[in-house]
């Protein structure tokens, strides 16, 4: 495992550089990520570059030991580009123009930010295109940030009204795909065709899904005007930092054409930010969930994010920005103690990434982000963050060989952005998300110690022996065939609530329900609705544990060609099976309790052939790497666990690593 720290060699005295890169390569790292938002700096004014300090900078770097990976500067335009072309600047879903200042605020649609943009790349690639001391490049920082995934000026209105040209071709076609009849919303020229901003009353969700779809495609195609410049003209890798959970972009086609994938994990920020919208409602989002540790953030937060980071492209990702101390934008950023950091990062080295950066070297004494930590304090001298990096040095040879060891769960879930936007776009109770419930299926799953990889629909499903597909909720032939031919080739796959309810332009399908997947699931869809809290249904399975009742939101299924393995209260089935080929798919009719959840997950782990840790007290995690096994306490208790019938003592926020296994997955 490679360590690594962001520096802003722009924010100190270039005295204290070559102090900084001593003092890095002497704590071990061995990358230094730079530049990326030193825009202003590079170029001062239009087309006046001053390269002398980068210069100066990368030679003390180097010269210490250090490997650069060089970002681009575009998140943060400067004043003066912005005062040139005030169109630049984003507008908000208010109608709102935004003003220069803060980062992220310029419109990727806006012809002049991209002309910019493309110059301030192709004159950093000038300058450092062919310097083997860079190593790789990290593109802009954190697309979408700050809410900045959607625009709605003029610019998007243009490009949107040319992207859906492109998508329907003509204006008949996108009459009846949106199903424009309602409330005489009928278009006869696409200059009448709004972006979906602010409005009275709700918009149209065809074309709310269509814009979500459009400004994530917006965001693909920016990274792509600076891929193409950085592969042109470079040699080392291209990517960018990744945000996580994070919902406004198609994150899979983000990452398509990166060479692999960094992400910025802050666990106890995140844990924060997402806590809410994951547990289960009536939950207070206000506290830190008791079980962890106050500076551990949540564990099963974190390895959800780590795993869709890993998922979307399958292979080794990095942490780009690995948080080492406090943060400033939480709620209440608490301070970290002595083993918080070397935690996080063997849980990043558990889940599958191969190196990790931490952000930042030393805190900033000026600007936003004066109370953020870093691995220094203010003055220079080491912080707690930096002194775990020390302790670290002795389990470093032991991190680089279970950085060697593949990451390979054997259970898969399906993630599908069209699917989680559209499912925000008409929950049907508040409450209701797509993440909230596949929340629930990962945390169950993790809490019996069974590593999940979050796929797109375009993954590879054969390593996989159980997929799981909570929502499939607008599927097309494509993945439908494509879900037939994993199940008749002997998979597993569960499909549950909400699944095969529209088509891909978001209009609900006239097929009696689940639609498309009506053959493969064997049963219709009789009826379905979301209960008010404290209503429920009895429900009964032949599954041990599988009982209690159906809150939330139920289906009725109706058996075609399926077997009932569950019944509601009235008789009516909750649960199918379906046997496909040599596989099987199951279809359960509500939105399970984490009871449940565990139940039903307990089962098909067990009908899949999957080995379960059943015994992990909560707050604890378990990743097997190859011949590793890893065991990370992210609670303030000292836990004694048994793995394979081993009694394993596990202290308070720290990790145990059990060695010797053979890698099932390997042969020989
Ligand atoms: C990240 C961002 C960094 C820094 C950091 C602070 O989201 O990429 O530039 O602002 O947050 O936690």
């Amino acid at each position: 495992m490679r360590l690594g720290v962001c520096y802003y060699p722009e924010h100190w005295p270039e005295a204290r550089w070559a102090v900084d890169a001593r003092m890095m390569v002497e704590s071990g790292l061995s990358i230094v990520r730079i530049a990326e938002f030193a825009w202003v700096r590079m170029e001062p004014a239009l087309g006046e570059y001053d390269w002398g300090w980068l210069d100066r900078a990368i030679d003390v770097l180097s010269e210490a030991g250090l490997q650069i990976v060089l970002g681009t500067p575009t998140a943060t335009p400067p004043a003066w580009l912005t005062q040139q072309h005030p169109q630049m600047l984003r507008v908000d879903a208010n109608g709102r123009r935004r003003k220069h200042g803060s980062r992220r605020q310029c419109c990727l649609n806006d012809a002049d930010y991209r002309r910019h943009s493309t110059r301030i790349v192709e004159a950093l690639v000038q300058r450092y295109g062919a310097d083997h001391r860079i190593i790789g490049w990290q593109i802009d920082n954190e697309f979408g940030g700050g809410g900045t995934a959607r625009c709605y000026c003029p610019n998007c209105a243009t490009a949107f009204r040319v992207w859906l040209r492109k998508r329907y071709g003509s204006l008949p076609a996108l009459n009846e795909d949106w199903g424009t009849v309602f409330w005489s919303q009928t278009y006869n020229d696409w200059q009448q065709i709004q972006v979906p901003d602010e409005a009275i009353d709700k918009h149209n969700p065809s074309q709310a899904l269509d814009y979500y779809r459009f400004s994530s495609d917006s965001t693909v195609d920016y990274q792509q005007l600076q891929i193409d410049i950085l592969e042109r003209s470079t040699k080392g890798f291209v990517t960018t930092n990744f945000m996580g959970l994070y919902r406004d972009l198609d994150q899979f086609d983000l990452a398509q054409p990166l060479d692999f994938i960094t992400w910025d994990s802050y666990p106890t920020g995140n844990s924060g930010r997402w806590r809410m919208l994951l547990y289960p409602p009536g939950v207070n989002a206000d506290q830190n969930n008791p079980v962890y540790a106050y500076d551990a953030g949540d564990a099963i937060i974190t390895s959800m994010a780590h795993a869709l980071m890993r998922g979307l492209k399958d292979k080794p990702f990095w942490i780009m920005e690995q948080q080492c101390g406090l943060i400033n934008w939480g709620d209440i950023n608490t301070g970290i103690r002595p083993g918080t950091t070397r935690l996080w990062t063997w849980h990043a080295l558990a889940e599958g990434a191969n190196t990790c950066i931490y952000f930042r070297w030393r805190p900033t004494l000026f600007a936003q982000e004066q109370y953020h930590s870093g691995l220094l304090r203010h003055d220079g001298q080491a912080a707690q963050g930096l002194r775990d990096v020390h302790d670290m040095q002795g389990e470093r040879e032991l991190m680089a060989q279970v950085v060697q060891e593949p990451f390979r769960p054997k259970v898969a879930m399906l993630v599908r952005y069209d699917d989680l936007w559209a499912l925000e776009l008409q929950p049907q109770r508040k409450d209701y998300h797509y993440l909230r419930h596949y929340f629930l299926y990962y945390m169950t799953l993790m809490k019996m110690g069974v590593a999940v990889n979050l796929l797109p629909e375009t993954g590879d499903l054969s390593p996989y022996a159980l997929v799981l597909a909570p929502t499939l909720h607008m599927p097309d032939d494509a993945l439908v065939g494509k879900l037939t031919r994993y199940v008749q080739s002997g998979g597993t796959l569960l499909v549950g609530v909400r699944s095969g309810f529209k088509t891909t332009s978001n209009l609900v399908t006239d097929q009696p329900l689940p639609g498309l997947l009506r053959q493969l699931t064997g049963v219709t869809i009789s009826s379905w609705q979301a209960l008010p809290d404290g209503f429920g249904l009895n429900v009964q399975a032949d599954v041990p544990g599988l009982l209690g009742q159906a809150t939330y939101w139920f289906e009725i299924l109706e058996p075609q060609e399926a077997s009932v393995v569950g019944r509601y209260e009235d008789g009516r089935a909750a649960l199918t099976s379906n046997e496909v080929g040599s596989g099987i798919v199951y279809t359960l009719g509500w939105y399970p309790d984490p009871q449940q959840a565990r139940a039903l997950l307990s089962f098909l782990c067990y009908e899949a052939g999957l080995s379960i840790q059943a015994n992990l007290p909560d707050g604890l995690l378990y990743f097997q790497r190859g011949r590793y096994q890893l065991l990370l306490n992210f609670t303030d208790e000292m836990h004694d666990v048994v793995v394979d019938g081993l009694q394993v003592r596990l202290p308070a926020r720290d990790l145990v690593l059990l060695s010797g296994l053979k890698d099932p997955t390997r042969s020989g």
